[in-house]
């Protein structure tokens, strides 16, 4: 990821401050409280291009410990600033790329749109060792870019037609699944056509 990416992440953090946790994620909790009664008191989750933290404040409001990782160290400067940050000791935060960490046993991973950011030739080692990252009856909870997303051609980016993108996740299974087409932009602006692929997940419990 080169500097022009990087001022990219900021001036994104900059046009989405302030706003609420992704729908999947919340969806994914609602799930748990609705099954399990909420997280049990030592759960972990994991964020996974955690950004400026709008998906970790809710994890860490929720009980849930939390390793948020991302590459942009501006990122936990903005999230360690924040005003809702709560339960700061519960929080774990590594600047790198998810790729390269060794993903410990979580009861949640959530990754809102920041799975396509990891590139292609990394990605096809990276999700088993996500999915291996997931304990039994553990979900996930996130974004997968679909092959017809402007971005997909992209050489750093990762997207998949949606019936491939079903069997990466022929293990799980799966309690959410949106395809989202449309022509619009991201919040900094930039024209473009989104394809999506929202989902929430569950590993089978033991
Ligand atoms: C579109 S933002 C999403 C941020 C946040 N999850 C949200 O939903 O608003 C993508 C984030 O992923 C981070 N990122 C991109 N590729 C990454 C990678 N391979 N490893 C870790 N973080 C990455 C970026 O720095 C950025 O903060």
């Amino acid at each position: 990821m080169g500097e022009a990416r990087d001022d990219r992440w900021v001036r994104y953090y900059d046009n989405v401050a302030g706003r609420p946790p992704r729908g999947t994620l919340l969806r994914a909790l609602a799930a748990i409280d609705a099954e399990e009664g909420g997280p049990r008191s030592d759960a972990l989750a994991l964020d996974l291009g955690a950004g400026d933290g709008r998906d970790t404040v809710e994890l860490l409001r929720r009980g849930y410990r939390v390793l948020a990782i991302d590459c942009e160290p501006r990122a936990f400067e903005r999230l360690r600033a924040r005003a809702d940050l709560v339960r700061r000791e519960a929080l774990e935060t590594r600047v790198a790329r998810f790729e390269d960490v060794e993903l410990p046993p979580a009861d949640l991973i959530n990754a809102s749109f920041a799975l396509p950011f990891c590139r292609p030739e990394r990605f096809a080692a990276f999700w088993p060792r996500l999915l291996a990252a997931l304990k039994p009856g553990a979900r996930f909870a996130g974004q997968l870019l679909g092959a017809r997303d402007s971005w997909a051609s992209g050489p750093e980016i990762t997207a998949f037609e949606p019936h491939v993108a079903r069997a990466l996740l022929a293990s799980l299974s799966v309690e959410y699944w949106w395809e989202e087409e449309a022509d619009g932009a991201t919040p900094t602006g930039e024209k473009k056509h989104w394809h999506l692929l929202h989902i929430v997940a569950r590993k089978p419990a033991r």
